[in-house]
């Protein structure tokens, strides 16, 4: 018999066996006993309908075996199966830490090459049900990323303002200049700013830099966002801005881009992408 050859199968037919056989072994004591009992000794003075109580002293066997199961019920609460065991989650949770160093140690240096591939899959699984396989917003549900960080956003996000990635300055609030001040802003910020940047109007670039006075209160002088107060204008549309994108997520006209801070992509995951969503807009 293939399971008599478990050891936990056996002991337990053992313990049964053994129950079984003290269980009758005790109740025949005691029927006998109930049929001649002769019992004398003193009583406790109570009766109930007549039923006396002998005034005995706890029987040792009994108390120790009441003890005993406390003992136990200790044990097996802390150090047996409840606390101290085997569990699921546990292991789920083991293995999937294990399997990311591991994935970490493998694309410890990825090459260029090795980032586009990797980031073309991580877009096409996390980013395409939003932003389209082409990257191209799907007509305006999601935003354009053939065209991030073009001067027509910066012109749009000052009019409009921006709010939603959870930079401690809170949100910026819209309309701090007009149209014409944002589009000479935004041509300082592409040209001025960035450092290999063409602006479509150089002519604006000037005027834009004093306007520019108007940002440098939260933005910094430098536009580098004042060391993460506010967003770094410096590389707007670069792949830093992608990677703060992926940790704040983003809230704006179109609508709610979800945060990547949760784990989903490690830190690997998160360059490739970047770098992948960047060759986009080239
Ligand atoms: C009152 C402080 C404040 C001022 C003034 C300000 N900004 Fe901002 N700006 C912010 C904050 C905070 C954010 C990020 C808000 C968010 O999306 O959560 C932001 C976001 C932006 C963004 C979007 C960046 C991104 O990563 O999405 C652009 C572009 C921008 N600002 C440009 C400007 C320009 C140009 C000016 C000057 C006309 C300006 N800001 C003035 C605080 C400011
Ligand atoms: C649930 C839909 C959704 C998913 C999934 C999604 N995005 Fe977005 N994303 C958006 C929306 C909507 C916006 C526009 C937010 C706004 O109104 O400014 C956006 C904006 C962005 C921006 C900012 C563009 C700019 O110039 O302001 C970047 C970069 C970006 N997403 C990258 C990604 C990447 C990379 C992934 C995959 C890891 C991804 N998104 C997944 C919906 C999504």
């Amino acid at each position: 018999m293939n399971w008599l050859n478990d050891n936990v199968n056996l002991l337990t037919l053992i313990g049964a066996a053994v129950i079984i056989i003290l269980t009758i072994g005790i109740v025949g004591k005691y029927i006998k006993q109930i049929k001649n009992d002769k019992a004398t000794g003193e009583l406790t003075g109570d009766t109930w309908d007549g039923v006396g109580e002998f005034s005995n002293p706890l029987p040792t066997g009994w108390a120790l075996a009441f003890l005993g199961t406390i003992a136990w019920a200790l044990w097996y609460a802390l150090m047996g199966y409840p606390v101290g065991t085997f569990s699921q989650i546990g292991q789920y949770n083991q293995e999937v830490s294990d399997y990311t160093k591991r994935f970490e140690s493998k694309w410890a240096n990825p090459d260029h090459e090795t980032l586009m591939g990797m980031g073309e899959g991580v877009f096409l699984v996390q980013c395409a049900p939003c932003h389209g396989v082409t990257g191209e917003g799907m007509n305006g549900k999601a935003a354009d990323l053939t065209k991030r960080g073009t001067e027509a956003l910066i012109v749009k996000t000052v009019l409009k303002g921006s709010k939603g990635q959870g930079y401690p300055l809170g949100e910026m609030p819209a309309g701090l200049l007009d149209k014409d001040g944002a589009t000479a802003v935004a041509a300082y910020i592409v040209q001025g700013l960035a450092k290999d940047g063409k602006s479509k109007h150089p002519e604006l670039v000037e005027k834009g830099k004093t306007l520019f006075a108007t940002c440098a209160a939260c933005h910094g002088a430098d536009g580098k966002g004042m060391g993460g107060s506010a967003p770094s204008l410096a590389n707007y549309g670069k792949e830093n801005f992608i990677a703060a994108v992926l940790e704040h997520g983003k809230k704006g006209s179109i609508g709610i881009m979800p945060a990547f801070n949760d784990g989903r992509l490690t830190k690997v995951q998160k360059d490739a992408v970047g770098t992948y969503v960047e060759s986009l807009s080239e």
